[in-house]
């Protein structure tokens, strides 16, 4: 039985008047699904405070190397060390901005996993590839490309999250979401073998509180990865409670 979870991706928002929020989350009953915040790096340390027991803590990116002359970046190791329990991989922000390709984001998963971290490896289609009818051959193409060898139910989430929808306020039929995460399901097996069956896949892309429910509700859904409505506690604690009563 998979545990359902909610994850929030706070993206590069948030300074320390946002843990507030985070403290609010925490205050909540427990929640019957695991919780997971991804706040900025920054903030990674004083969110372990405010977020207790109740809430994981994930950084955003990491860096493919455990330490070196790599200004800026971060290395899995050191978000472990400042309280994180997770990381998000392949964001399509990050392949954007950043040029990340699947051979490097595989690299970081890897890397992540050696460091004691859960994976949150994400990948979407874009608008084109969705209207060119490709949309399973790019993800399946991601998905080979990126998956960390040896991942188990453990150590690997993946979240669909198609890039029209990210921040769109779009989101695809509960069907096209059906089709994708099946798909997703038996790559993994195919990859993977049994242990795939262990593996949570989260939907991301607009998910917020109106329609939480109806995208739970999918086969093989087993939760979201939420950006804009994660970043105040009422709105994800409403997509928590909709997951919880899926
Ligand atoms: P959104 O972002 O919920 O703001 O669409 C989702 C994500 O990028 O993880």
């Amino acid at each position: 039985m998979r545990r359902k979870l909610a994850a929030g991706n706070w993206k590069m928002n948030g300074t320390q008047a946002a843990l507030a929020e985070l403290a609010t989350l925490a205050a909540r009953p427990a929640a019957g699904c695991d919780v997971l915040i991804c706040p900025p790096a920054t903030l990674l340390s004083r969110a372990a405070d405010a977020a207790g027991t109740a809430i994981a803590l994930g950084g955003q990116d990491c860096h493919a190397a455990t330490s070196g002359a790599h200004t800026g970046d971060i290395s899995a190791a050191m978000l472990a060390d400042a309280g994180a329990s997770h990381v998000i991989t392949g964001h399509s922000e990050r392949r954007s901005d950043h040029g990340e390709s699947d051979a490097m984001v595989k690299a970081k998963s890897e890397a992540a996993m050696a460091a004691g971290l859960t994976v949150v490896l994400c990948l979407g289609e874009d608008l084109d590839q969705r209207e060119a009818g490709t949309t399973l051959a790019v993800i399946g193409a991601q998905l080979a490309g990126s998956l960390p060898a040896g991942a188990t139910g453990d150590t690997l989430v993946v979240a669909y999250e198609p890039v029209w929808a990210i921040g769109t306020g779009l989101t695809p039929t509960l069907d096209q979401i059906a089709e994708v995460h099946a798909f997703l399901r038996a790559e993994l097996t195919g990859h993977l073998g049994a242990p795939a069956a262990d593996i949570r896949l989260l939907y991301g892309g607009s998910v917020k509180p109106s329609n939480a429910a109806e995208i739970f509700a999918v086969d093989d859904v087993d939760g979201a990865l939420v950006g804009g409505a994660s970043l105040k506690a009422a709105d994800f604690g409403a997509i928590i409670d909709a997951l919880d009563a899926a």
